[in-house]
């Protein structure tokens, strides 16, 4: 294990994500805690990450006391390098000169970080103190036009540090960096994703053990997916899972769990046909707050008689969740699950359906999850789907849901996936919602007589996280195609339109 001490840097995940690059397991844990309990972790390395302040700003955090005497191999990436330098008397000064952006980092010696990589290249810089000194025995390696001591060493105790992010992709050498430090640590890359699978597979096995018995429910997308496929393996039959089809995924999705998934895992599964019910609960309704919280109540009810008749088959403990390892540094990390029940999408449980969770991908981010998909023999298009809500296409029809108005949706939407696909453009967008306005007509002509049909809207976003997304710039042509074929493929539709607002202001849904 390395371990990435959390200087409170928006940098921490992705140093965690370079280093499982490099296949060497990483975890993140809080720059407050104490150093005999990073010790029981056994960690291989240590890495420090950035952090938003000055080492003499009031309150900084600091490194946590003895962090630099463990003889574990540490690395100080920027206010870790800082901290670094001054918890080990070296000398960190305000030089009133920020750097920010990329910077040219001259490499005086290669030593151990920059061994074989050029004199010259460029690094990303964020910092408003310098190193101006460092601590006595380390050999300064690289420095900038700004920024005397860029890069230090001292291979004999094992300690490394740089002002410059590594971990990000703009420092050009940066990965190569990473990987010197963690060769010097002695890390061997063996995080593979076959051991990821096994270990997770072993892991689930000894939680619930010879007897137990075990229920997830599957959404159509890849987190519940996996997180079953891992399960199913661990314990068998021993474990259900149940779909419910509240008829509002997207064309073949519902055939890709039903059919695609259980061939593919073996996985036993109860498919409960709730499309009418969600209709009839949905009916009349239009505003938007109103539909999510009618299909969640509905969702949990449904699954709710569900539990209840398997648990009437014998007694069921364990619940799996797909719950993802940035929901839990979010939340606060922690090894326990009571701080992560806000994240789960089965909330709200009654009473006597308490279940202790199994959370098979807890320490995993999403790329890793897909490819522990593949590994597991998941389905493509189920790996590779992109991020879709909860609420489903009940939230991209604007307007009350109807069972017409969704097979209209559901076919527009499927030709514009089948379009974006066929260009090669699935990974370069984030999602592409296509939304019904449904109480919205305007006239068109086709063929030799007038229409009054309904637009639909293209949403094509690109997004690092979500949080913040613009629109995507789709080829002309891609966007002709699907123009041409929507309206003449789906009757009811006579007009498409794009959406070109970024988000902020809009979010990426339109309800
Ligand atoms: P917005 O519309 O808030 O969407 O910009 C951000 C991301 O979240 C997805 N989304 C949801 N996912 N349940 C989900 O599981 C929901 O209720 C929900 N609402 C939005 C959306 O597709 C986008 O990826």
């Amino acid at each position: 294990t390395v371990l990435v001490v959390d200087f409170g840097a928006q940098y921490a995940q992705l140093i965690a994500r370079r280093v499982r690059e490099c296949h060497v397991y990483s975890e993140i844990v809080p720059s407050t805690m104490p150093v005999s309990e990073m010790l029981a972790k056994k960690p291989k390395a240590i890495i420090l990450s950035g952090g938003p302040s000055s080492v003499y700003a009031e309150g900084a955090p600091a490194a946590p006391e003895g962090l630099f005497e463990t003889g574990v191999p540490t690395f100080g990436i920027c206010y870790g390098f800082q901290e670094m330098a001054r918890a080990l008397g070296g000398q960190v000064a305000q030089t009133g000169i920020a750097e920010y952006g990329g910077t040219r980092l001259t490499v005086g010696a290669e030593g151990v970080l920059f061994a074989g990589l050029p004199a010259a290249q460029s690094v990303w810089m964020s910092h408003g103190d310098s190193v101006v000194a460092a601590p006595e025995g380390f050999a300064v390696t690289a420095w900038t036009s700004d920024t005397p001591v860029a890069a230090m060493e001292h291979p004999d105790k094992g300690l490394y540090g740089v002002q410059f992010h590594p971990e990000v992709l703009h420092s050009e050498h940066g990965q190569a960096v990473m990987k010197h430090f963690l060769d010097a640590a002695g890390c061997r890359p063996t995080w593979t994703m076959l051991n990821i699978v096994e270990d997770a597979v072993e892991a689930v096995r000894a939680q619930i053990g010879p007897e137990g018995r075990a229920i997830c429910a599957l959404s159509g997308g890849v987190d519940s997916a996996v997180a079953a496929a891992i399960v199913q393996r661990a314990i068998g039959d021993r474990l259900t899972c149940v779909f419910v089809d509240h008829g509002l995924l997207r064309k073949g999705e519902a055939e890709q769990v039903e059919r695609d998934f259980v061939a593919a895992t073996g996985v036993r599964l109860r498919v409960v046909d709730a499309q009418e019910r969600f209709l009839k609960a949905l009916a009349g309704v239009t505003d938007p707050e109103e539909k999510r919280k009618i299909i969640g109540r509905e969702f949990i009810r449904v699954f709710e008689d569900e539990q209840r008749a398997i648990i009437a088959d014998g007694p069921v403990d364990f619940l799996v969740q797909g719950t993802l390892y940035p929901d839990v540094v979010e939340s606060g990390g922690g090894t326990g699950t009571a701080n992560i029940k806000s994240h789960h999408n089965v909330g709200g449980l009654p009473d006597d359906l308490r279940f202790s969770l199994v959370e098979p991908l807890r320490t995993l981010f999403k790329d890793e999850v897909r490819r522990a998909g593949e590994e597991l023999g998941l389905p493509p298009a189920m790996v590779w789907r992109q991020p879709f809500p909860g609420p489903g296409l009940g939230i991209r029809i604007i307007g009350e849901v109807t069972q017409d108005r969704l097979d209209v949706l559901r076919e527009a939407d499927a030709i514009a996936r089948e379009e974006l696909s066929r260009a090669g453009l699935d990974r370069d967008i984030w999602q592409c919602p296509v939304v019904l306005l449904a109480d919205v007509r305007s006239v068109g002509v086709q063929g030799d007589g007038r229409t009054y049909g309904h637009p639909v809207v293209l949403r094509p976003v690109t997004s690092e996280d979500a949080m913040t997304a613009d629109w995507s710039r789709v080829p002309y042509d891609v966007l002709a195609r699907i123009s041409t074929r929507v309206t003449n493929e789906v009757r009811e539709i006579n007009r498409v339109v794009l959406d070109v607002t970024s988000k902020p202001p809009g979010t990426i849904e339109w309800e």
